[in-house]
């Protein structure tokens, strides 16, 4: 019954919350990807990262829509079965769709779908000042959850496109308060998107918390890249924080391997691809 106290003793045993918040304090870089099929997702394992997440991404990535609000829970509960099939050593996290966490209840009954019906062990949202009640409302019913702030894509018909943010003070303190009311609400990771650098650094400094970014420069405890992004199969522009691992390689394994590394050895992210 009690497994993980068997893997207690194995040398390389799969990543849990504590795993991820020993990383944090240990100052060693947390690598992570997100994956959306069981093949994808074995490679990405054997690569050696720690988190893999089902993202929405796949809304843009998989089914070729323009954003990801198209993105249901049923579709995530799909791909995430999928990719816990293939996963040995990585920790799970798959994402709540465009409302499908509008009101605690409806966050609280979509999350269970997450873990019960797509195994994941953690799920992720995107949150501000507004979510803190609904983040609040998981963690009492022990729903880990990471929350994604920062350039929300979910929100990109609401501001405009995809743009940095926390350039102007007024944003940036937003953003940092945001981080720590989230935190004290109950989230177990943040995850930080498009901000310069410094604010990434604040926000790791000040949390607790693990905190990963993507296009929130280096000084952040992990990295987080789409897939498809980083293996160079996105076509045309990527954004300016993706470096293309699959050049030099003869083998996805050998990119993600060398994706792993570079988080690990904190070579990426270079300055080419952080905001200021
Ligand atoms: O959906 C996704 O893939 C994400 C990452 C960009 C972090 O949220």
């Amino acid at each position: 019954m009690y497994t993980q106290l068997e893997q207690r003793g194995m040398t390389d045993p799969p990543v849990n919350i504590s795993t991820l918040r020993r990383m944090k304090q240990d100052r060693e870089a947390i690598a992570c990807l997100t994956a959306y099929d069981a093949s994808y997702a074995a490679l990405v394992d054997a690569a050696g990262t720690d988190v893999v997440l089902v993202g929405d991404s796949l809304g843009m990535v998989v089914q070729g829509h323009t954003t990801t609000v198209p993105v249901t829970v049923d579709d995530i509960i799909y791909h995430s079965r999928a990719v816990a099939r293939g996963l040995r050593h990585a920790f799970l996290v798959a994402d709540m769709p465009f409302m499908s966490y509008a009101t605690p209840a409806q966050a609280l009954q979509n999350s269970v779908r997450l873990m019960q019906e797509g195994a994941a062990k953690m799920i992720k949202l995107e949150g501000g000042a507004g979510q803190v009640g609904i983040v609040e409302h998981l963690a009492k019913h022990d729903i880990p959850v990471c929350a994604h702030i920062g350039l929300k894509p979910q929100s990109v018909h609401k501001i405009g496109g995809f743009k940095v943010r926390g350039r102007d003070p007024d944003d940036a303190l937003q953003l940092v308060e945001s981080a720590v009311q989230l935190q004290n609400a109950g989230a177990d990771i943040v995850l930080i998107e498009c901000v310069p650098n410094e604010i990434g650094k604040s926000i790791s400094g000040v949390l607790d918390v693990p905190v990963i970014g993507i296009g929130a420069g280096p000084h952040v405890d992990g990295q987080i890249l789409v897939l498809y992004d980083m293996l160079n199969i996105t076509q045309g522009r990527t954004p300016k924080f993706v470096r293309n691992f699959q050049r030099g390689h003869d083998s996805p394994l050998a990119a993600l391997q060398a994706y792993v590394a570079a988080v690990k050895g904190r070579e990426y992210p270079a300055p080419e691809h952080c905001f200021s």
